[in-house]
C-alpha cells in the first residue's frame, strides 16, 4: 500500500494484486451484476458492420490508403466511409495511416517493458489526482468507488507548455524518444482525420482543427492501460463504461489480447482488432462541436484470467483552455445548439471526480439547454 497522495483511500496497485497469487478479487473490485461483463451479442444486420465466422460484429474497418493519394474519386469513397462511420457507429478502425509498423511495435513495447520494472521504480512516478500526470490505478476520487481492475501511465503531449519529460519514464531507457516519435506521428493522423471529419459536416476543412487550438496549440495526452489478468474476470471490468470526454482517440490496442467492448444500443460489441490498425473514437468535445451530428460512443474493456493486456490511448483533444460549443454552421431554427458553451478543462473535472460514469456528463449536458 503506497501513501495516498490526495486520493481518497491509500492506492494500491493492481498488477502487484494480480501477481500476489490471490483466487479471488477484493470486494472493491466486484462491480454489480449489471455491469458485469456479457458475451458478445449477434445484433440486426447492417450494410457497414462485418460478421466474422464466430458469428459476432465488427466495428467499420477503413482503408487510409486513398487519403494520401492524388485520385479524388478514391479519395470520396473514403470520406463516405469515414462519413458513415462517424455518424452510424462513432467508432472505426484505419489501416494504411501513415504511422510506421515499426513504430507502432516499438511504442507497445517500452510501454509493457515500462509495466514489468520493479515497483519501486514505478511508484517515483506516481500520479494524483490533481493533474493525473504519471503513474496511476484508478480513476475519480469518490471514497468507496468500485475500482477498475488496471494500471495506467499518463502523460501530457501537447501542447508543448505542458510537455515534460522529465515527467516519463526514464526507463526503458527508449521509452521517451520512442513515445517522442510516436506523438508526433499520431498527431498527425489525428490532423487528417480531423480534417475528413470536417469537410464530412459541410465545414471548412481545417474548421475542427482550429477550434482545437491550431496545429501547435491542440491538447494532447497519452494515457497507456495496463490491464493485468484476474482471477475472476467475471465479477469486474478492466475499464468502466464511459465515453472518451476529449476530441478524439486513436488507439493502439494489444497486438494478441482483445478486450475492447463498444456499445451498439443494448448490447456491447467486442472489437476485433485488425492488424497494425488503429481504433479511432469519437469523444464528447467533437458530439458537441457537431451538435450531435458525430455522438461519442460509449466503450468499456473486459479483463481475462490467462493475459495481460496494455493499449495505449492517444487523446487528441482542444486546448483545455478554449470555449468548446457547437459549430454556428451546424444550428438551425429546426436544430438549435444543444450544449453551452464550455472549456475543455471544466469539462473533464467530471470524469476526473467521478470515475467512469457511461455517457451521464454529455446527456445531463443536454437537458439543461
Ligand atoms: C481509454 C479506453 C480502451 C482500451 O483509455 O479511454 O477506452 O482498449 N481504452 O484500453
Ligand atoms: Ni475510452
Amino acid at each position: 500500500m503506497m501513501s495516498s497522495q490526495g486520493w481518497p483511500e491509500p492506492v494500491s496497485r493492481v498488477q502487484a494484486l494480480a501477481e500476489s497469487g490471490i483466487s479471488s478479487i477484493p470486494e472493491r473490485f466486484i462491480k454489480p451484476t449489471s455491469q458485469r461483463p456479457t458475451k458478445t451479442t449477434f445484433t440486426n444486420n447492417h450494410a457497414s458492420e462485418v460478421h466474422d465466422d464466430e458469428n459476432t460484429i465488427n466495428i467499420p474497418v477503413i482503408d487510409l490508403q486513398h487519403v494520401y493519394g492524388d485520385d479524388s474519386r478514391l479519395c470520396e469513397e473514403t470520406l463516405k466511409r469515414v462519413s458513415e462511420a462517424c455518424r452510424e457507429w462513432g467508432f472505426f478502425q484505419v489501416v494504411n495511416h501513415g504511422v510506421s509498423h515499426e513504430l507502432m511495435k516499438h511504442a507497445r513495447e517500452v510501454w509493457r517493458e515500462f509495466f514489468h520494472l520493479p515497483h519501486e521504480v514505478k511508484e517515483d512516478y506516481a500520479n494524483s489526482p490533481t493533474t493525473y500526470e504519471g503513474y496511476g490505478s484508478r480513476l475519480g476520487v469518490k471514497k468507496g468507488a468500485i475500482l477498475d481492475w488496471s494500471d495506467y501511465f499518463f502523460l501530457h503531449y501537447m501542447p508543448s507548455l505542458l510537455r515534460d519529460q522529465a515527467k516519463w519514464p526514464s526507463l526503458p531507457t527508449s521509452l521517451r524518444n520512442v513515445i517522442a516519435e510516436y506523438g508526433e506521428e499520431i498527431v498527425k493522423l489525428g490532423g487528417r482525420m480531423l480534417e475528413l471529419m470536417s469537410i464530412n459536416l459541410g465545414l471548412r476543412e481545417d474548421f475542427l482543427l482550429d477550434a482545437f487550438g491550431g496545429e501547435d496549440d491542440i491538447g494532447a495526452c497519452l494515457r497507456v492501460n495496463f490491464y493485468p489478468k484476474c482471477p475472476q474476470p467475471d465479477l469486474t471490468l478492466g475499464l468502466s463504461s464511459h465515453s472518451d470526454p476529449g476530441g478524439m482517440t486513436i488507439l493502439l490496442p494489444d497486438d494478441f489480447v482483445s478486450g475492447l467492448q463498444v456499445r451498439r444500443g443494448e448490447h456491447w460489441v467486442t472489437v476485433k482488432p485488425v492488424p497494425n490498425a488503429f481504433i479511432i473514437n469519437i469523444g464528447d468535445q467533437i458530439q458537441v462541436l457537431s451538435n450531435a451530428i458525430y455522438k461519442s460512443i460509449e466503450h468499456r474493456v473486459m479483463v481475462n484470467s490467462n493475459k495481460d493486456r496494455v493499449s495505449l490511448a492517444f487523446f487528441y483533444n482542444p486546448r483545455s483552455d478554449l470555449l468548446i460549443k457547437p459549430a454556428e454552421e451546424l444550428v438551425t431554427k429546426d436544430r438549435p445548439a444543444l450544449y453551452p458553451p464550455m472549456t475543455f478543462d471544466e469539462y473533464r473535472l467530471y470524469i476526473r471526480t467521478k470515475g467512469p460514469c457511461g455517457k451521464a456528463q454529455v446527456e445531463s449536458l443536454i437537458s439543461q439547454t
